[in-house]
């Protein structure tokens, strides 16, 4: 049986599963329920190959798709999130707050990355809780939010004007292209389709737009949410080590790869498992 010790008091756990390879059902089904109680779990010692690491996708769920990140030709569910010594300075992938491609109009249930070359020191990853974000603030306030429609677009992400800044990784292939303009529109506050628990399903990479507010009100709006959602008392932090799983919650939590090891190479496994259209039990589904 997984058992979870927290990493904070907000989210976060290390769980000790054995041999995530050979879980039973049981054993699996207990996993997911941590992995949305705790947002982020972190699982250490594993031994991973991409097949394997898509096969345990898979027992939690369908895979998402992967736009604008050219897979390796052996596993095409797997995106290789790759950054050479040599890149030096270049901006890495994911290295600003997002949750991962919350502009499809599915967004993924959960990701799954592997780490199998780390730096010495830096390369962290922080996440933030989006359930604790969404309880700390008062009923007025989430009342004025509740009718909020965020518009979700990887224009300033993945877009063409965005190609030279993924170009300095020589050893991933992203390609931007003008479907990066499109939009998807998500209630600002989701509630959690396993969980039940409300969410401020928010992150500023690719929420670029609010609907329902008065236009002047919407980039004071934007940067009191992006400093709010992460904010240091809703986050925690992974130092990697090879051989981690890291499995978290995309519903519920936003993350930033930290770019602070120029001339060290990190090397992690990516997969994601699609989920559901994000819906709001405060008002009708938004379409
Ligand atoms: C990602 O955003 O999916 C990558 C996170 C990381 O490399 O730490």
């Amino acid at each position: 049986m997984p058992e979870a010790t927290p990493l904070t008091g907000v989210l976060g756990a290390e769980v000790t599963v054995g041999d995530v390879r050979t879980l039973d059902d049981h054993d699996l089904a207990e996993l997911r329920r941590l992995v949305c109680e705790h947002l982020v779990v972190i699982i250490r010692g594993q031994s991973l190959s991409p097949h394997e690491q898509v096969e345990l996708s898979h027992r939690f769920g369908p895979p998402g798709d992967t736009p604008f990140i050219e897979p390796g030709p052996d596993h095409p569910e797997v995106i290789m999130v790759l950054k050479e010594a040599a890149d030096g300075n270049a901006f890495n992938f994911g290295g600003a707050w997002h949750s991962d491609f919350s502009f499809q109009a599915a967004p993924p249930a959960f990701t799954l990355l592997y780490a199998v070359d780390v730096p010495p020191w830096g390369g962290d990853t922080v996440w933030s809780s989006m359930v604790a974000a969404h309880d700390a603030l008062d009923p007025g306030t989430l009342a004025a939010l509740h009718p909020v429609t965020a518009v979700h677009t990887a224009r300033d992400a993945y877009a063409p004007k965005m190609q030279a800044l993924h170009s300095g990784l020589s050893s991933m292939s992203i390609v931007c292209d003008d479907s990066a303009n499109d939009q998807q529109l998500h209630p600002l506050v989701t509630t959690h389709p396993e969980t039940g628990r409300d969410v401020l399903f928010f992150n500023r990479g690719y929420v670029r737009d609010l609907q329902g507010l008065d236009p002047d009100q919407v980039p004071t709006t934007l940067a009191w949410l992006h400093n709010h959602t992460t904010d240091v008392r809703f986050t925690c932090r992974h130092r990697w080590q090879p051989g981690d799983l890291a499995i978290w919650d995309n519903r519920s939590t936003q993350h930033n790869a930290l770019n602070d090891y120029a001339g060290f190479r990190r090397q992690l496994h990516r997969t994601t498992v699609a989920g559901t259209v994000p819906v709001s039990r405060h008002r009708p589904l938004v379409t």
